[in-house]
């Protein structure tokens, strides 16, 4: 060892050693790979040198791939020069378990006592003779601590302190807070994904696994490198067929797959198997001969699949079958597969998601938000060791803003694990920028008070608080072959979501940071804006959708995107919101609703049940209230649905402009990109903003006291203009259109869907025009068009002044979640500066396409942006 002092050695470690790139390595590569997502860049190593796996393991193999991998050039920097430097024989890295590196080197202070997935990263400090040391306390923890230290020497800077890297004095020490860290993908065996918002599955296609599982060992190191250590790769609904022979044949290839990057694999169950698949009279998890079939399907399993993780259940739930067909409850059907399960170390996740939605929405004490706790609270003590709860992390379904789940603070005696959800199914489907950390963090972080003590629900379900030796973290995140999460910024979110099942005490912000510098750009100015616009974005979607825990108010029976108010009410699913002419909200107290609030222990139920103390942040989700009803932050419960609509869209137009002040800062692709997405954004969240605005004005008859809902300045409707061709529709639900109405250029009177107006004939391509005529002042102006992108077709549309043509553009399908004009498919374009005097003529021709029909709600005019 050389004998550097400990200042040099500081000072060698912690600029030498690691040298973390800050470039981009470029536009994205074609094929699906680490390089879409935050491992895209190379790390740059001044001590280079050998590497050594001391044990066979393909996962020690993993972490030294991991590591060495991703080294570029050899470089040191010096000054602001980027120096190459040549190979070193004496460096040397070494990978492996606390026990190998004992014996292999046992002058090493290895820690005796690593735990199974922690892991411990040491330098010897000499710069002559250089060791690294990556060791865990298993495989699986060589492989974290390999990624750990990539992880900070590419993120190094402010963040995180220098000294980190000082692994001399400090070595790298860690270990995941919880032992479930899952993701799940809904993948149906034909290719689909189930809310899926990125293309076809990686796994599946036709009806069986694919024959090339690139995609899939990619998508195995991303997880790993977050530390997410099983992955659940079919849907909770119809999952029968994934247990039949052929299927596992299939399987085990996907497990060998993700096997050398500590992913174990999991599958949903249809628990009527037995009967569907395996010709038994019955499915009742308590006969015997269900039994004795789950134990040899078991068997089966684990011949094929050794370290097979488990099974997650959908039972009783939404249609799918489950043990209440046998008057049998969740814990007989839970403990019935984990018996099976149990001599081989697999595990049940057992869905808390059951609930009946057919209730009566008439009936003001019935409340889809008790179900979970109603059903699952009573079996406290009743599920076997190895059976995990999995619960939503709020009562109702991912909502972008709803109360976490009492039933984390109702079972004492059982595992839990939150379930999650990566891709964004109620939160603008990837199509919407929405970073997802902070409301994670919000459910994480709240303090359920169980016996008036300080309970962060992280706490419970990483099984401290209850001293249960199984708990975690279940991300749904229903990757597919478009990007992986099919946007990407969206990105951010698989990555928080490991980081936080990891250490769920880290901060958004943290992440956010972590996340940027590895892959956008460690330049100041981009991390601070970048990390800006990922912080602010779930508050600015919850402004412009649901407001004060209504919930989304999107189409809650259909698409889960756009806004349809009306979609949740007088209904079965019990997503109500309960509004009226003279107020708004579900009545879930004790004192006079529905109970729900009674499920929290007493510190938080007495805080939700006054209306002195609720926050106003979930008044609506709690309680019915008049529109006048003033909030903690003065505003009437109105004026608050006014204000924080036009607040949200004015969030978004900062959001563009802000990731437009990255120019020549970041790679070009990604800024263009991005930038179409966030004036997308723009469009839509206007969209979302004038449904609601306009359905509550409507509702409540009580005006915006700024003077703003209802009046839409500049804005010329279509059904107003002089008609040529086209024909005024009323669009449904009403409050998606301006107005109610718009036009379409096929002769149909009503949104009925594309495929009927095809049969009826009527659909001879036309140019249909819609003209006005400008009577304002002279000025510039922006001119957006709101048009309907409907598929089926590639409608055109121009856009005239006095003849003139000043823009034209295609509807190209984009795929949106429905075929109808609605606030699903509302988008908008807009031109330029354009010059505008009193009495000129502003015309919209659309021609369709196949079934697009060219429809049209409205132009609207702003002045020009002075640049
Ligand atoms: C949501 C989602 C469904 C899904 C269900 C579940 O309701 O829309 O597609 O099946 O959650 O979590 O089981």
């Amino acid at each position: 060892m050389a004998n550097a002092s400990r200042a040099a050695r500081r000072g060698i470690e912690a600029t030498a050693i690691f040298v973390a790139a800050a470039l981009l390595t470029g536009a994205l590569a074609h094929a699906q790979n680490e390089s879409q997502a935050w491992l895209r860049e190379p790390l740059r190593l001044f001590a280079f040198g050998r590497d050594l796996t001391l044990g066979n393991s393909p996962v020690e193999q993993s972490a030294a791939e991991a590591f060495s991998h991703s080294i570029m050039h050899p470089a040191r920097v010096e000054g602001d020069v980027l120096t190459t430097l040549e190979w070193r024989e004496n460096s040397l890295t070494v990978f492996g378990t606390a026990r190998e590196v004992l014996k292999a080197y046992p002058d090493v202070p290895v820690p005796s006592d690593l735990a199974p997935e922690e892991y411990w990263a040491w330098w010897n400090g000499s710069d002559e003779q250089s060791l690294m040391v990556v060791a865990g306390g298993d495989e699986r923890g060589v492989l974290y601590g390999a990624f750990a230290l990539r992880r900070l020497a590419v993120s190094r800077g402010t963040f995180p302190d220098k000294d980190l890297l000082n692994l001399y004095e400090h070595p790298l020490r860690g270990r995941p807070a919880m032992p479930i860290r899952w993701v799940d993908e809904w993948d149906n065996a034909s290719g689909t994904v189930e809310r899926g918002y990125a293309g076809k599955s990686i796994f599946f296609d036709n009806g069986r696994v694919r024959d090339d599982l690139s995609e899939v060992k990619e998508y195995a190191r991303l997880l790993a490198s977050v530390g997410i250590n099983g992955c659940n790769v079919n849907n909770v609904n119809g999952a029968t067929q994934f247990l039949t022979p052929e299927m596992l044949a299939g399987l085990k290839r996907i497990a060998d797959a993700m096997r050398p990057w500590g992913v174990r694999l999991a599958i949903s169950v249809d628990i009527a198997s037995p009967q569907k698949i395996g010709a038994l009279k019955t499915f009742d998890p308590l006969d015997p001969d269900v039994r004795a079939w789950w134990k040899a399907k078991a068997d089966a399993i684990y011949t094929l699949i050794p370290d097979f993780a488990g099974f997650t259940v959908k039972a009783d739930s939404e249609g799918q079958a489950g043990p209440a067909s046998y008057g049998r409850n969740p814990a007989d059907a839970a403990n019935t597969l984990a018996e099976a399960l149990a001599p081989h170390g697999g595990v049940v996740l057992y869905r808390a998601f059951v609930y009946n939605n057919h209730l009566d929405s008439n009936d003001l004490k019935a409340d889809r938000a008790r179900a979970a706790y109603d059903i699952f609270h009573p079996l406290d003590g009743k599920f076997a060791p190895n059976v995990i709860v999995q619960i939503k992390y709020g009562p109702i379904d991912f909502q972008a803003e709803e109360p976490v789940s009492p039933l984390f603070a109702g079972l004492r005696q059982t595992n839990e694990a939150m379930e999650l959800q990566i891709t964004q199914e109620y939160l603008g489907q990837q199509r919407h920028l929405v970073y997802l950390a902070p409301l994670w963090k919000e459910k994480l972080d709240f303090d359920l008070r169980v016996d008036n003590k300080s309970t962060p629900v992280a706490q419970i379900i990483e099984g401290n608080t209850f001293g249960r030796k199984l708990g975690g973290m279940v991300g749904v995140a229903d990757v597919g072959r478009d990007g992986w999460l099919g946007a990407p910024l969206a990105m951010a979110n698989l990555y928080a979501f490991g980081r936080l099942a990891w250490d769920p005490n880290l901060s958004a912000a943290q992440i956010a940071e972590e996340w940027t510098r590895q892959t956008i750009g460690a330049d100041p100015q981009v991390v601070a804006t970048v990390d800006k616009i990922l912080l602010n974005s779930w508050q600015t979607y919850v402004d412009y959708t649901g407001f004060l825990g209504t919930q989304t108010l999107t189409d809650i029976t259909g698409s889960h995107y756009g806004p349809n108010i009306e979609a949740s009410e007088r209904n079965g699913w019990g997503q109500w919101h309960r509004d009226d002419a003279q107020g708004i909200g579900m009545d879930r107290t004790v004192a006079t609703g529905t109970g729900f609030i009674g499920q929290y222990p007493p510190e938080v139920a007495k805080m939700y049940e006054s209306l002195a103390t609720c926050p106003d942040y979930l008044l609506l989700f709690f309680h019915h209230v008049p529109w006048t009803y003033k909030l903690h932050s003065g505003k009437t419960v109105i004026q608050h649905v006014y204000d924080s609509h036009y607040e949200g869209v004015d969030e978004v137009r900062q959001m563009v402009d802000e990731w437009k002040s990255l120019e020549d800062k970041i790679d070009p692709a990604l800024l263009s990109d991005e930038l179409a997405r966030l004036q997308y954004q723009l469009g839509h969240a206007t969209v979302w903003r004038d449904a609601i605005v306009q359905y509550f004005l409507k509702e409540s008859g009580i005006p915006d006291a700024k003077g703003r809902a209802g009046h839409f300045p500049g804005r010329m409707e279509a059904e107003d203009a002089r008609l040529t061709g086209y024909t005024v529709i009323d669009v449904k639900p009403w409050e998606d259109a301006s107005g109610g109405k718009a036009v379409t250029c096929q002769g149909t009177t009503s949104a009925v869907p594309r495929d009927a107006q095809n049969d009826s004939g009527a659909l001879a391509p036309e140019t249909c025009s819609a003209e006005w005529t400008y009577a304002g002042a002279k000025g510039r102006f922006d001119i957006a068009a709101q048009y309907f992108g409907l598929p089926g077709g590639v409608a055109k549309f121009a856009l005239d002044v006095n003849g003139k043509q000043v823009a034209a553009w295609d509807d190209a399908d984009a795929g949106f979640p429905s075929s109808r004009p609605n606030g699903d498919t509302s988008t908008r374009y807009t031109a330029l500066g354009i010059d505008l005097k009193p009495g000129d003529v502003l015309r919209i021709k659309g021609t369709p396409d196949g079934a697009d029909p060219a429809a049209l709600d409205y132009i609207e005019l702003t002045p020009a942006a002075a640049n």
